[in-house]
């Protein structure tokens, strides 16, 4: 068994491999400008109108550069993925990309971790979807759902519990904002139905916008196209005018001091800040409905992510210029928040745009879900019923419903926090893999109409990048080695990182790796180690259903294991 779970792929039988379902394949309608598109669709959504305001509280004006040094992160990420989609367009993104580098089982734990990135990913999307288009139902139609409709159980029980606790506490310090937030979740939790002595409370409007979206994935890939191109369009427009706007309410006082709680304060943002960025990897899934996907993939990934990049450094630059950063606490809605009291028109629009921006990133991960398990079925990992393609729409149909149960059921009872960190650790372990991958297999020459990473020997910078890092995190490397035994996961985890690193820094001076998937490969690595240590332990659990699942039925299911038979 040992060597046979990591039998690869070749990307030459890829490429030459039969469409099973004949006549039933993929429309090939995507070009450039739609795969930009679809690719900002993914990325600009919760992350920059949510999450955006706890990485302001702790970073400070300072947080613009952690969206810079993200955004090169996510940059050599983005350059591994573009070479790979040149080299093997096909569906699968990450997933396939491991097969033909590491082996079925590598392949395997990382269509596995993939879930986590496309259909986890989208729950915690939907719940945000939902606070914003109750905002606007009550703010702009005056329409008051009941509070038990509109939140999942663990939130209502403790938001109850705080709020009692609050109340009975309140020696006349509240504000008539926050006595009316606690009885409102008092009230909730009062008025919920009960249901055999439990009482019911689900996030409605999280399922109904789940199952809409679903209803488009299924219809086929040219609605979902139009449907995200207007709203990207409008998400763009409305992000440029906040910048715009917000700029003359900006007082460059609150840019100072630029880095409050200095880089350690920063660096408390990462997964926020790196939650903004996941997406522009998603278009990677739609290799095989695009016209030209060796030359359009590379080229609308790397658009699509320096778009962003500039919306987003501007963003933060204007969101901590109109408002003190110490104002972010709690805050989840910090765009619209800024412009609560300034101009209440704009944060309406600001509302509108987050329930558009949030609803284009669920339709392309409702899209790019399907897409992996249609790969890994189609390889013998998962039943014949997942690479199924609709005779009339086109698409995987029976995977684009699995994946509107999964994200529906999700979004109507899970609570967000957690989710949302295993979704990072899900893309970024994907992302490792990914430069990883390209580090193991022979390079390739440069041919015309593909892309390929420019090489420069990682032997001369890596260990001098390395050296300084070390340099610049020194009094954190020196605490967690005097306190080895007592320190925290986290310190346990940045000590495995600087192994790790080392080795990896060892191996480039020996083999002469090329500059860029190192780089990926290590600052990825580094973010992971700052994601907070218990969800890592979820994440082990997923993990291991995951091998269970792939023992019992991939491993002897598997296109390479019938041909070895
Ligand atoms: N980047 C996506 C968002 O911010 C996941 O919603």
């Amino acid at each position: 068994m040992g060597a046979s779970i990591f039998r690869k792929k070749k990307i030459e039988n890829i490429l030459a491999e039969p469409n099973e379902e004949g006549h039933h394949s993929l429309n090939k309608i995507l070009t450039v400008k739609d795969l930009t598109f679809l690719g900002i669709a993914a990325v600009v959504g919760a992350g920059i109108f949510s999450t955006i305001g706890s990485a302001a509280y702790h970073g400070g004006p300072g947080v613009s550069l952690l969206f810079i040094i993200t955004a090169v992160t996510c940059g050599f990420s983005a350059l591994c993925y573009a070479e790979f989609a040149s080299r093997v367009p096909v569906s699968g993104s990450a997933y396939t990309y491991s097969y033909i580098s590491f082996g079925e089982v590598i392949a395997w734990v990382i269509g596995w971790a993939l879930i986590l990135e496309y259909a986890i990913g989208n729950i915690v999307v939907a719940i945000s979807w939902s606070g914003y288009f109750n905002n606007l139902l009550v703010h702009i139609f005056h329409i008051h759902l009941p509070g038990w409709l509109l939140i999942d159980p663990e939130t209502a029980v403790n938001a109850y519990h705080s709020s009692v606790k609050a109340l009975s506490e309140n020696t006349g310090s509240l504000t008539a904002a926050q006595i009316s937030s606690y009885n409102f979740a008092i009230k909730s939790y009062t008025e919920a139905p009960q249901i055999g002595g439990m009482k019911v409370f689900l996030n409605l409007p999280a399922f109904f916008i789940t199952a809409l979206i679903t209803w488009v994935a299924f219809v086929g890939i040219k609605e979902s196209k139009q449907s995200a191109n207007f709203m990207v369009l409008f998400k763009i427009a409305v992000i440029i005018f906040i910048i715009v706007a917000g700029s003359f309410f900006v007082d460059t006082n609150n840019w100072i001091p630029f880095l409050p709680n200095r880089f350690e304060g920063v660096l408390k943002g990462v997964s926020a800040v790196f939650y903004a960025y996941i997406g522009f990897d998603a278009i990677s899934t739609t290799a095989e409905e695009c016209r030209n996907p060796q030359r359009d993939l590379p080229k609308s990934m790397i658009y699509s992510l320096v778009i962003c990049t500039v919306l987003y450094i501007a963003v933060a630059l204007v969101l901590t210029g109109i408002e003190k950063y110490s104002s972010f606490k709690d805050v989840t809605d910090p765009l619209a928040f800024v412009f609560e009291k300034r101009a209440p028109w704009i944060e309406k629009i600001v509302s509108v745009s987050a329930v558009v921006a949030t609803t284009s990133v669920l339709l392309v991960f409702q899209i790019g879900q399907p897409r992996i398990w249609m790969s890994m079925s189609r390889d013998g990992l998962l039943p014949k019923i997942f690479r199924k393609i609709h005779p009339k729409y086109k698409t995987p149909s029976f995977s684009t419903l699995l994946t509107g149960i999964i994200v529906g059921l999700g979004a109507l009872f899970l609570e967000s926090s957690l989710v949302t960190d295993l979704t990072s650790i899900g893309t970024l372990f994907a992302f490792i893999l990914v430069g990883g991958g390209l580090l193991v297999l022979p390079p390739v020459k440069k041919e015309t109409g593909k892309f390929k990473i420019p090489y420069i020997n990682g032997r001369y910078i890596v260990p001098f990048l390395l050296a300084l890092f070390i340099y610049c995190f020194r009094s954190r490397l020196v605490n967690a080695l005097e306190h080895i035994g007592t320190e925290s996961y986290q310190e346990v985890l940045f000590l495995l990182f600087l192994v790790i690193a080392a080795v990896i820094t060892i191996l480039t001076i020996l083999r002469s790796y090329s500059f860029v998937p190192v780089m990926g490969v290590l600052s990825c690595l580094y973010l992971l180690i700052e994601i907070p240590a218990i969800s890592w332990l979820w994440f082990f659990v997923w993990m291991a259903i995951g091998l269970i699942i792939y023992f019992l039925y991939g491993y002897r299911h598997s296109n390479l294991a019938k041909k070895r038979a």
